[in-house]
C-alpha cells in the first residue's frame, strides 16, 4: 500500500487540537467550528485562482487543492478550527469509470449515466483506489505539511445513496425519480451498485477526520433509508475504524444525513462521532434526540445575509439549543457563492465568543 504513510507521526504535530478534544470529552475553552464549503466561490481569492483552471483540474492538480484548501485558514486564522480537503464527491464515481464533468450554472453532470441495470457493466470491475484517486491522497499529504498543525484535515466522501443518485439521475434533481425508481423496480441491482460504491468509499477515506455527505438522504421515505441507506454507511464507519485502530488510531468519522430528521437517533447509536445536523431542524430538539453524541451545525446558511446583530444573535440560541459540550459549529449546509466573507466572519467570531463566555 502507497499510501500507508499517513501516519501522524509523518506530518508536523497538531496545535489545534479542539475538534478532538470535544470528542474525547475534554476541557475546552471555546466551541470549535469549521464550515462546508468554506473555500469556495464566495472567496475571491478562489474566483481568482479558478479563473485559468477547470473545477476538476484544481481537484486533481495537489498544488491547486491545497492552495484552495489553505485560503480560508489563511484567511479567518485562528477563528476556524479545521480545514477540509478542497475535492468533490464526484470523484468516486469517476474512478469507477464514469465521466462527469462541472457545468457551470448547472453542476455536476454525467453525459453518459447509468440508466439501466445492464449499464452497471460499464463500471470498472476492480477499481484500484491508489492509482485512480492517488491525486487526493497527494493533495491531502501536501496540504498536511503545508497546514503545518495549523489545524486538522477532513477527509470526505459522499455517502453511497447520494453518489448512486448522481449516476443515475446524471446530474442534481428535484425529485432523483430516476433513481429512487430504481430502488422500488430494482432493488436488487441497486444493493449491487451501493456495495459497489462502498467498495471503493471504503479504501479511500484518510484524513486526520472525516465526513461522510449522505446529501441526497432526506429525498428517501425512512424505510428506503433503512434499507438503502443505513447498511452501507455502516459498514463504512465500522470498516474504516476496524482499519485506522489496527493502525493505531482512532480517526473521528461524521455523518450527514441531510434532511432525515427520522435518523438522528439511529444514528447516535452508531459508531459515528459526529452527526452533522441540517437547519430545518431545533438545536435543542435534536441535543435530546441525539443524547452524549457530538452534534455538527446548523445554522442556516441564508444567516448570512443578516447583519452583524442578527447572526450574534441567532449564534446565541444555536449555541443555548445545542449547549457548549459535545458540540462543533458549522452551518447547515454549504457556503453560497454571493456569500459575504465578511459575514462568515461575524458567524465565526460569534461562534468564538458567545461560546468561550459560556465556558468560563
Ligand atoms: O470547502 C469544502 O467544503 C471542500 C470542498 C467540497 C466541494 N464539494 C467543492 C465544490 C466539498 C466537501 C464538496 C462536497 C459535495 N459536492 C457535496 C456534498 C455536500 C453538499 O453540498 O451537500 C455535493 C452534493 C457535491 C456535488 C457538487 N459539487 C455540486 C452539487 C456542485 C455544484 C454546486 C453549485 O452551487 O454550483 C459542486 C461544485 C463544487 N464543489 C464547487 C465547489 C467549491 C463549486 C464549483 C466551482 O468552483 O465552479
Amino acid at each position: 500500500e502507497k499510501y500507508k504513510a499517513l501516519y501522524d507521526k509523518d506530518f508536523p504535530p497538531l496545535k489545534n487540537k479542539l475538534i478532538f478534544q470535544v470528542i474525547k470529552g475534554e476541557k475546552i475553552h471555546k466551541v470549535p467550528v469549521w464550515i462546508m464549503r468554506q473555500a469556495g466561490r464566495y472567496l475571491p481569492e478562489y474566483r481568482k485562482g479558478r479563473a485559468n483552471n477547470e473545477f476538476f483540474k484544481v481537484c486533481q492538480t495537489p498544488e491547486l487543492a491545497c492552495e484552495v484548501t489553505l485560503q480560508p485558514i489563511d484567511r479567518y486564522g485562528d477563528l476556524l478550527d479545521a480545514s477540509i480537503i478542497f475535492s468533490d464527491i464526484m470523484v468516486v464515481p469517476q474512478a469507477m469509470g464514469l465521466v462527469c464533468e462541472m457545468v457551470p450554472g448547472k453542476g455536476p453532470t454525467f453525459p453518459e449515466p447509468i440508466r439501466k441495470p445492464e449499464d452497471l457493466k460499464r463500471l470498472t470491475d476492480k477499481v484500484n483506489v491508489d492509482d485512480s484517486l492517488g491525486y487526493v491522497f497527494d493533495a491531502i499529504t501536501l496540504t498536511r505539511q503545508k497546514l503545518d498543525g495549523r489545524v486538522p484535515l477532513f477527509g470526505f466522501s459522499g455517502g453511497p445513496w447520494t453518489l448512486m443518485a448522481y449516476m443515475i439521475e446524471g446530474s442534481g434533481s428535484k425529485t432523483y425519480s430516476k433513481a429512487k425508481a430504481w430502488l422500488y423496480n430494482h432493488p436488487k441491482d441497486s444493493k449491487v451498485l451501493l456495495q459497489k460504491i462502498t467498495d471503493v468509499i471504503i479504501p479511500y477515506l484518510v484524513g486526520q477526520l472525516i465526513q461522510l455527505f449522505e446529501s441526497n438522504s432526506g429525498e428517501l421515505s425512512p424505510q428506503c433509508f433503512t434499507e438503502f441507506v443505513m447498511p452501507y454507511i455502516i459498514q463504512i464507519v465500522d470498516k474504516v475504524k476496524e482499519k485506522t485502530e489496527a493502525l493505531g488510531y482512532n480517526i473521528p468519522v461524521s455523518i450527514f444525513a441531510r434532511g432525515s430528521h427520522y435518523a438522528i437517533e439511529e444514528l447516535s447509536k452508531t459508531k459515528f462521532d459526529i452527526i452533522q445536523v441540517d437547519w430545518t431542524m431545533d438545536p435543542k430538539k435534536t441535543r435530546e434526540t441525539a443524547k452524549a453524541k457530538v452534534l455538527q451545525g446548523n445554522a442556516d446558511p441564508s444567516l448570512l445575509y443578516g447583519s452583524k446583530e442578527t447572526i450574534y444573535q441567532n449564534v446565541e440560541k444555536m449555541i443555548e439549543g445545542f449547549g457548549v459540550k459535545k458540540y462543533i459549529a458549522n452551518l447547515g449546509h454549504g457556503m453560497y457563492p454571493d456569500h459575504d466573507p465578511e459575514h462568515l466572519k461575524y458567524y465565526l467570531e460569534a461562534i468564538r465568543d458567545v461560546s468561550s463566555k459560556k465556558l468560563k
